[in-house]
């Protein structure tokens, strides 16, 4: 039996290639996209990923039947027999996604109702949903809380909305979207979000028969239609996979070319892995293409820089960078503006040998909303460190992808714990670690 445990040898620099294949975050809302439809849909590229597997357990549950096609990563949705399904069926996912909630509008209009259980996801804050159950209200669902989770209703159907969101969520505006495509009138949504995952979205449900304008200043307008066909789609690719890959070239000076990686969803990444010293190169073939990214030798340069909603630098991407800011020459800042709680995973990089101090301060930039409320959101990196090996134990996916870059390039042998986390969202990772030269084995156990 193998264990959930990684035992990671570093000091080798990370060189060869790997591929991204569809992103994690726009698969898995084209899979719920798929249930609103009344013919097939069938998607390419999707990745073998832990999160896949939980949507399409979902949709199988609420008679979607889901098969392979006949290309490998092919998905085929059939939603002719929607059903509702088994609260107790239903709970089994209760805690291992956060994608549940975005059934809701696709099954209010397939049949009615709709039962969502508690939901999962990464432990990064505490990630509430009032910027969804708002709308649903607004859209004429009636949410009922119970202990065992949500359920809704549409007695009178769902009716367009005008609605404004605090802070332009993602998983919201995709609610909003996934809603008001079916809902009767026009829906006017301000303040969404625009990230390519979205836009990709809206593209899957453009082919549906949808109608969408995604006007000036985060303003998208959703002219509800009755029905709905299914779609052909090949996902944008899965920019925070590669952007991953590109921070584990920089911390473990290798070089990797990473395949299916588009520069025009990286760009904000490609400026900062510039500014700090790192090169890469563009191969714009269709096919073969992608992004080679290496540290060309010398020092790293330290930056200062601030997550935000798309365009600016996601939060996804930080993580694995900051591996990186521990080998730059200087001190590095990064004010993280979309998660009140992501620095937790710097602790164990400082029992690493890094020098981290959090701050409660909005620094380096403009004051968000998490600023003087007690927030530890802002990092400070001083570089460069030794990073020595450690007993690691995985806290959430991204945080995850970072601790297993740090002992890649640590010193010595480091036992990483959880692993199985990762493949949440990065797919066959030992498989392409294994092929850049990376020294990391499960150790096989006894079966108790
Ligand atoms: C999506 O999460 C992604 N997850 C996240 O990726 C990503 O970090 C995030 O978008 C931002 O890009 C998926 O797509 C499955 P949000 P989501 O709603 O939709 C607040 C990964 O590792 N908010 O944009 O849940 C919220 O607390 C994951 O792949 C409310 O206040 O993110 C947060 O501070 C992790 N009320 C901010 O908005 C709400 O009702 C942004 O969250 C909803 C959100």
């Amino acid at each position: 039996m193998l264990s959930d445990l990684l035992v990671v040898t570093g000091g080798t620099p990370l060189t060869g290639e790997v591929r991204v294949r569809g992103a994690k975050n726009l698969v898995s809302k084209a899979m719920v996209a798929a249930v609103l439809g009344h013919t097939p849909s069938r998607m390419f590229d999707v990745p073998r990923i832990r999160d896949v597997e939980i949507v399409r357990g979902l949709l199988e549950l609420h008679g979607v039947r889901v098969t392979d096609g006949d290309l490998d990563g092919e998905l085929i949705f059939d939603p002719s027999n929607v059903e509702r399904a088994g609260i107790d069926e239903i709970n089994v996912h209760a805690g291992s996604s956060r994608i549940p909630i975005l059934l809701c509008g696709p099954l209010l209009h397939r049949l009615g109702h709709a039962f969502i259980p508690d939901l999962g996801g990464c432990h990064i804050g505490p990630r509430p949903i009032d910027f969804h159950l708002e709308a649903l209200r607004q859209f004429g669902a009636i949410v009922d809380k119970t202990p065992e989770g949500l359920h809704l209703s549409a007695p009178n159907g769902l009716h367009g909305i005008k609605f404004t969101l605090d802070y332009p969520s993602v998983g919201a505006t995709e609610q909003i979207l996934l809603t008001a495509v079916l809902a009767e009138g026009v829906t006017e949504l301000a303040n969404a979000a625009v990230e390519p995952e979205i836009v990709d979205l809206i593209c899957v449900l453009q082919k549906m028969g949808a109608i969408i304008k995604v006007h000036t200043n985060r303003v998208i307008e959703i002219e509800g239609v009755p029905r709905l066909t299914g779609f052909s789609h090949r996902p944008i690719p899965d920019r925070i996979e590669a952007a991953s890959w590109a921070s584990a070239a920089l911390a473990t000076k290798g070089d990797i070319l990473v395949r299916g990686a588009r520069q025009a969803d990286m760009m904000t990444y490609l400026n900062v892995f510039r500014s700090i010293g790192g090169s890469y190169e563009v191969d714009d073939d269709p096919v073969a293409g992608g992004i080679r990214f290496w540290h060309p030798g010398g020092d790293l340069r330290p930056v200062v820089i601030e997550t935000d909603v798309h365009p600016g630098f996601m939060t996804d991407w930080q993580q694995p960078l900051v591996v990186a800011l521990t080998q730059a020459n200087g001190l590095s800042v990064v004010h993280e503006t979309v998660y009140e709680n992501r620095f937790g995973y710097t602790n164990a990089l400082n029992q690493m040998g890094a020098t981290i101090q959090v701050y409660g301060e909005c620094l380096g930039g403009a004051a968000c909303r998490f600023g003087r409320r007690g927030f530890r959101h802002s990092a400070v990196i001083a570089g460069p460190a030794k990073l020595h090996a450690h007993d690691l134990v995985i806290p959430d996916l991204r945080a995850g992808f970072s601790h297993l870059i740090a002992a890649l390039a640590a010193e010595g042998t480091s036992r990483v714990h959880g692993v199985d986390l990762i493949n949440r969202g990065y797919e066959d990772f030992e498989a392409k670690l294994a092929g850049l030269g990376a020294r990391a084995e499960r150790p096989v156990t006894q079966a108790a």
